[in-house]
């Protein structure tokens, strides 16, 4: 089966493309324009997985560029990693976010629509449910409402595109998957998440710190209404969402399918913290400050159906995640 990876030099992409070899697919095309990621991914990947992966530099907002994609390969899956994805940024530059991660994302599905490849995995995001919906995030709920940020907006468009576009035309297989908080790494240390500029997520920032990059880590509240006062999530090793990916590929069929890729329980801000300090034997530099403006107090996954279709579950625990940081710190 060949599939193509677009923004396969990413965090999830790169983890995926190791899975996927894992698991018998090694028919894998990268398609990536390397904004966000490094070249030298392909021969990280490559090294893990034990089998060199075909890299076509290319970006999704250049059409001839898909349209020669298409039909240098015979795709007969499309993994869609590709887009922009800093919350913040995506509320300065809202017209770059719905270019690239709406607009980028018809550009594909055009080229895939003329190549006649019906197979797509998109990847979505917790954030599509909104600051109203009922903890824990059930596939059922209601999404699109109360989305705080441009980068939400655009993947809950997304989300109704693909529903339209399997509605429009017969044979469509779609998974969505939305993703809670990945964090970790490949436990080689070889690959995992190094954005370009200012980091906005927790372990980037925890990573800075630890490498004396950033002075200290601000800690935003300690007065939520949680166990202990921090905000908390789900946090999911990328290790286990990749896997769900090849989950979600093997039970792909016809029509929209929608699943929670999370753990099911959430963790606090200060547990991640304690776990990290624990495993390095080093306290971090740190300092609790006023809540972010836009940040929900709690909110994790309904797991279960996941679990169930996909015969998929979390295996990696908060410890394992903070374990692969350090050696993808070591690097
Ligand atoms: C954010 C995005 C979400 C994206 C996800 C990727 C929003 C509204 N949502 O979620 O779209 O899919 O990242 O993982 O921004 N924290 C600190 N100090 C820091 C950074 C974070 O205390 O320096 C806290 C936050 O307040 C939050 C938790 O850590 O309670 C997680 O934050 P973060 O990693 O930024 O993820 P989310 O905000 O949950």
């Amino acid at each position: 089966m060949k599939i193509l990876l677009t923004g396969g030099t990413g965090y999830i992409g790169s983890h995926t493309a190791v899975e996927l070899v894992a698991a018998g697919y090694d028919e894998i095309v990268i398609f990536d324009n390397l904004s966000n990621s490094k070249l030298d991914v392909v021969d990280k990947i490559a090294k893990i997985a034990g089998v060199t992966l075909e890299f076509v530099e290319g970006d999704i907002l250049d059409k001839a560029e898909l349209k020669k994609l298409f039909s240098d390969y015979k795709f007969d899956a499309v993994m869609h990693f590709a887009g922009l994805k800093a919350v913040g940024e995506s509320v300065e530059k809202p017209l770059q976010y719905y270019e690239t991660n709406v607009g980028g994302t018809v550009n594909l599905l055009e080229a895939m629509q003329a190549a006649g490849v019906r197979k797509i995995i998109f990847s979505s995001t917790a954030v599509v449910y909104g600051e109203h919906a009922k903890v824990p995030y059930r596939e059922t709920e209601p999404s699109g409402q109360g989305i705080t940020n441009p980068y939400g907006e655009t993947k809950h468009v997304v989300e109704e595109i693909l529903k339209d576009l399997a509605e429009s035309e017969p044979g469509w297989q779609v998974a969505i998957l939305r993703y809670f908080n990945p964090i970790g790494n490949h436990s080689s240390g070889l690959i995992g998440e190094d954005p370009n500029g200012i980091p906005n997520n927790l372990m980037p920032i925890v990573m800075k710190v630890a490498r004396g990059e950033m002075e200290e880590l601000l800690i935003f509240g300690d007065d939520y209404e949680t166990p202990d006062g921090s905000g908390v999530r789900d946090f999911i090793h990328v290790v286990d969402l990749a896997r769900g990916h090849v989950a979600a590929l093997k039970h792909l069929h016809e029509g929209v399918q929608i699943y929670n890729l999370g753990i099911g329980e959430g963790r606090s801000v200060f547990e991640v913290i304690e776990s990290y300090e624990r495993l390095s034997g080093r306290e971090l530099p740190k300092r609790v400050v006023a809540r972010r403006p836009g940040d929900l107090a709690a909110y994790w996954a309904a797991a279960d159906l996941a679990a169930e279709k996909l015969n998929w579950k979390t295996e990696l625990v908060l410890d394992d995640a903070m374990r692969d940081t350090l050696a993808f710190l070591k690097g």
